[in-house]
Order: C-alpha cells, then sequence, then structure tokens
C-alpha cells in the first residue's frame, strides 16, 4: 500500500462487481451483497453495497478516535468485511432476528433481518455496522472478558455514534453492570463521564487480559460500587420503576450480533 493513502482523506470508490473496495486510509472495506435472486430485495434497495462500505469505514475512523487508536487499533488487519445474505438460504443460525456474526474482519450480516425490520431500517442497519465494526476492532483479552462487557462497549459505540436502536431500553435499564448490550452501554456512558477517556484505557488494558479491578485502577470504586451509584439515579437497584419501562416492542427483535 502506498504510504500516501495514511494523508488522502478522500473515500476513493473503485467498482468491482459484484464486490466494491473502497480505500480510507490505510483501511479497505470490501462488501458483498449476497441477495441477488432472494425474496431479500430491501437491503438493495434501501441500503446498498455502497453505503454499507463507506459505513464500514466511517465506523472504523469513530472506534480509532474513540479508542485513542491509529488506523488497525494494534490488529493486523488492512481491510473490514461484510457479506450480506439470507441467513435461512445460506444455513446460518438465528434467523430471522439474529442481526449478524462477525468473526475476525469478516461480518455476515443478515438480510432477512433487514427485509423484515418494521421502522427505518438504514439507521438500524448504520448502527448494527457500528456495533459489529467495534467487534472486528476492540480487545476482548483473547476471549476472556465477559461477553456482556464485550457487547456493551460495542453498544456504547453505537450510541455515542449517534446510532442507537430505538428498541433498546432506557437508560437506567437492568440488573446487572455486565449484562450486556444497551444495559451495558449505558452504564459505561456512565463512567465514560466520570473521567473523559475512560473506554479508551479499558479497551486498551482488554488486550491481553481482563480483571474486574481495571474499574478501580480507572475509577477508584469497584465495578459494583460504580453500577450502584449510577442505578442510584434512577431511583436505584433492583428494580427500575416500571413506568420507566418502555412496553417491549412486539415482536422484539433482540440485537443479538
Ligand atoms: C450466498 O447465497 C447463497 C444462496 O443464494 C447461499 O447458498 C450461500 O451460502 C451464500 N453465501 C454466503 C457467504 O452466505
Amino acid at each position: 500500500m502506498n504510504s500516501m493513502k495514511l494523508f488522502v482523506l478522500l473515500i476513493t470508490l473503485i467498482a468491482l462487481e459484484p464486490t466494491r473496495v473502497i480505500g480510507y486510509g490505510p483501511i479497505e472495506s470490501d462488501v458483498f451483497d449476497n441477495t441477488t435472486g432472494t425474496p431479500d430485495t430491501r437491503f438493495r434497495r434501501e441500503i446498498g453495497e455502497d453505503y454499507t462500505g463507506i459505513t464500514l469505514l466511517q465506523a472504523s475512523d469513530f472506534i480509532f478516535k474513540t479508542f485513542k487508536q491509529t488506523h488497525g487499533g494494534g490488529k493486523s488487519y488492512t481491510s473490514i468485511d461484510a457479506t450480506v445474505t439470507s441467513f435461512k438460504i445460506s444455513g446460518l443460525g438465528g434467523y430471522p432476528f439474529q442481526v449478524a456474526i462477525t468473526t475476525g474482519n469478516l461480518i455476515l450480516l443478515n438480510a432477512d433481518y433487514v427485509q423484515v425490520y418494521f421502522g427505518d431500517v438504514k439507521a438500524e442497519f448504520t448502527g448494527i455496522l457500528y456495533h459489529e465494526s467495534t467487534r472486528v476492532w476492540q480487545w476482548t483479552a483473547n476471549g476472556a472478558a465477559p461477553i456482556g462487557l464485550v457487547t456493551g462497549i460495542a453498544d456504547y459505540i453505537r450510541l455515542t455514534s449517534g446510532w442507537p436502536s430505538k428498541n433498546w431500553v432506557p437508560r437506567g435499564s437492568g440488573s446487572r453492570w455486565d449484562e450486556g448490550y444497551a444495559v451495558t452501554a449505558y452504564f459505561l456512558e456512565y463512567c465514560n463521564g466520570l473521567r473523559d477517556g475512560f473506554i479508551a484505557d479499558l479497551n486498551a488494558m482488554m488486550r491481553y487480559y481482563y480483571s474486574d479491578a481495571f474499574f478501580v485502577q480507572l475509577l477508584g470504586k469497584s465495578v459494583y460500587d460504580l453500577w450502584d451509584d449510577y442505578k442510584l439515579q434512577y431511583g436505584g437497584n433492583p428494580p427500575v420503576p416500571a413506568v420507566a419501562l418502555a412496553p417491549a416492542p412486539a415482536p422484539a427483535p433482540a440485537s443479538k450480533c
């Protein structure tokens, strides 16, 4: 790769049917729309490969800024790739409400979920791309970190980038700090509010090893005391007053990624 690319801020777009490679700094994006000839027409009509590729790069950029890392974030990947496919036809699990499966730097996105989603699917899909992009770049202590913290950090990125899901529970919900997804994301938002840069430091510390003691090191309190402090703002723990809970959407597609 030409090192000048590091300084090029323009998004260049090279159309290569059926795959598009988009260069944006040293990270590339390769998106494949595998929905041709399937009943899942909505991805192609309302979102598209180009938008997906550009959003993956913008999400990666946002993640590196949040984590205070250079492009690549210490991982060896030079691209972030996605395949949009019918999980049903491809025989992948979780049809139709599993949203995505991310392995390494490849994100499999469920076109069936896009097809049946009620509402602004482009906004929902954008949030999903921010969540899954985080799963590509974040540290997980080689898988030893609590999965609820890992998904919570991914939804923290989704939240702070301005792409939360309309199906999320309200702030202050949940019974455990590491329940995952939006519950943990809102808690991490509180933690980062106590000291800006907390989330970047936490991610960096999670590279090889994980301990709950990281919260004490970073914020001077145990994660359990922090969770209690956070919950006190919403009437304490347990439980959240029922009036604070939004009615569950029906059906409630869990954003399991
Ligand atoms: C692409 O779609 C076909 C069916 O249309 C499916 O058999 C195949 O597994 C899909 N590929 C991927 C990578 O999901």
